[in-house]
């Protein structure tokens, strides 16, 4: 349970309310919004007007936010009515949604995705199959139009077309820097399409983005290095799940290849480095006798900012960020339930509870109308 009354250590914790720089962009405060897929575009993946509101909801000045997981092309969509960033008109619409948040004065970087695997017919093009590394029957849903659905069984990626995907990482990057994002978070966490190629439980290929770990890490770099070349390495991020077993991930040795993905990241001169913590309970591999990679130990690697996620409440992360292991703590279920997050953490004050029946889909209920915190 949240305190109701805050102590001058909280009100001035020198953890998560102490400023921080983050590439170019100065932050205020360590309280920061994961990306959050809602699936509120309504029609053509297009930001609009609810979403518009919804991030106005969560911004505060020198805040940071992280826009949801929006796909590079249409084959990279793995959710009916997310957003994607490979049309004029949804570009337009990020910038319409852009400008509001920075007109509340917070920055806001874009999370850009590709689904892979984690896909279904009804989403495709021409309802074609998912596009993945490998041909690795899995146990994942998709959200189609009509509803949560086994995913379709993918078809695997020809060479060429892994060039082309690449590719529309550095388009998709372009766009969001036209529409004014402060910067791009490359996904390469939770199972979605770089994260296939990362994991060998995925990844059964044996060309050169297949077998060994520097192969595997093969198309992430690409791609990293493909978004640099399209804004620059200051403005770029990466999330991570070193530990994650969503969507029906694994790998034999996460913490050999973890690490050299992070040893890798260091070339670029990125913005941070997002990792999902293994905290999460029934979500990450300890349970299979793996020791769980988590942020202390990609923190001795990464020379830069590090922002961790993952089950946090106000006083773990206040803990991360004391101990040094993270420097920024995103929050998802509680700053979906809470738009005034920050405040309320700032003040100890208590938390509404979140909803999950209506985290994906549907209108303003369960998006907007979550309360504000109001004095008696
Ligand atoms: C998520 N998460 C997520 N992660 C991501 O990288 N991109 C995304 O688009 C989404 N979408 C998403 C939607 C919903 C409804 C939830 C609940 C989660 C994961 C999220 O960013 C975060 O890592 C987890 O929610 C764990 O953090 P909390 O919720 O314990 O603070």
């Amino acid at each position: 349970m949240e305190s109701q009354i805050a102590t001058d250590e909280q009100i001035n914790d020198p953890g998560l309310f102490s400023p921080i720089s983050v590439g170019p962009l100065n932050i205020s405060h360590r309280v920061v919004l994961a990306p959050l897929t809602r699936m509120r575009t309504v029609s053509g993946s297009v930001p609009n007007d609810l979403m518009v509101k919804y991030y106005v909801q969560r911004s505060t000045p020198g805040g940071f936010l992280i826009a949801e997981a929006t796909q590079v092309s249409s084959r990279g969509n793995g959710y009916f009515n997310s957003p994607g960033i490979f049309t004029d008109e949804q570009e337009t619409g990020w910038k319409t949604l852009v400008e509001a948040v920075h007109a509340k004065g917070s920055l806001i970087f874009l999370q850009l995705y590709h689904a892979g695997r984690v896909s279904h017919s009804s989403l495709q093009p021409d309802d074609g199959l998912p596009l993945g590394p490998s041909v690795v029957p899995h146990q994942n849903v998709a959200g189609t139009p009509n509803g949560w659905e086994a995913t379709t069984l993918n078809r695997m990626l020809e060479v060429d077309e892994i060039k082309e995907t690449v590719k529309e990482f550095g388009k998709a990057t372009a766009r969001a820097r036209a529409a004014g994002f402060d910067g791009v978070e490359l996904h390469g966490a939770n199972g979605y399409l770089v994260d296939q190629f990362l994991q060998n439980g995925s990844n059964k290929r044996t060309d050169s983005y297949g077998g060994s770990i520097e192969n595997r890490s093969r198309f992430l770099l690409e791609v990293v290095e493909e978004m640099v070349n399209n804004w620059s390495g200051n403005r770029v991020a990466v999330r991570l799940s070193p530990s994650g077993r969503f969507n029906d991930m694994s790998d034999s040795d996460p913490l050999a290849l973890f690490s050299y993905v992070t040893e890798q990241l260091n070339k670029f001169g990125l913005a941070y480095l997002h990792v999902i913590e293994p905290r999460v309970v029934g979500s990450y591999m300890e349970k299979e006798g793996i020791e769980p990679v988590a942020s202390i130990h990609l923190r001795k690697i990464f020379k830069g900012r590090i922002i961790a996620a993952g089950g946090f409440d106000r006083d773990g992360a206040a803990a991360i960020i004391k101990k040094g292991h993270a420097d920024l703590v995103a929050f998802g279920r509680h700053f979906i339930a809470n738009p005034d997050l920050p405040y309320r953490y700032r003040h100890g004050l208590p938390l509404n509870p979140y909803d999950r029946e209506t985290f994906y889909g549907g209108n303003e209920i369960g998006y907007l109308d979550y309360p504000f915190f109001q004095e008696d």
